[in-house]
């Protein structure tokens, strides 16, 4: 839903056409994983929060041989982390309005600057 890290940066190795546009070798490419994330023919309903959704294809620790390489602890950590908030604070929720949470300025790692919570 949200790619904490976005734009994975790439050189075409040869000439590519994509939609119609054409990258030459040697071109610098920035894929956001945002928007990849986001297009409606690979996810259903993709502006949807849902943490049920089995979605095991995202990109957001990037593809092919530079894919992430901490995903695994990465997943292992959130699944853990997550899991131990909610258990022990079950009433936990947002103490504003989502739409009123701050992002970050645009930039390729993202985040929320505050997320205040009661519980
Ligand atoms: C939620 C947490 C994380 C996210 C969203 C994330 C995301 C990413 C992304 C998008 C890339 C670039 C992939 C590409 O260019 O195709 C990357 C690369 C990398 N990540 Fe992560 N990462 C996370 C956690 C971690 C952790 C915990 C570690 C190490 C313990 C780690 C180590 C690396 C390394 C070493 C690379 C470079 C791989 C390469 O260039 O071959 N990441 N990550």
């Amino acid at each position: 839903f949200l790619s904490i890290a976005d734009g994975i940066l790439r050189v075409a190795t040869e000439d590519i056409e994509v939609a119609g546009e054409t990258i030459r070798a040697d071109d610098g490419v920035v894929f956001s994983t945002s928007l990849i994330n986001r297009d409606d023919d690979s996810f259903t309903d993709p502006d949807s929060l849902d943490w049920h959704r089995p979605t095991r294809h995202h990109l957001a620790f990037g593809y092919g041989v530079h894919q992430c390489l901490g995903q695994n602890l990465a997943r292992a950590e959130l699944e853990i982390a997550l899991r131990s908030l909610f258990a022990r604070l079950p009433g936990l929720r947002l103490a504003a309005p989502a739409e009123e949470i701050p992002f970050k300025p645009g930039d390729t790692i993202q985040g929320m600057l505050e997320l205040p919570v009661t519980w």
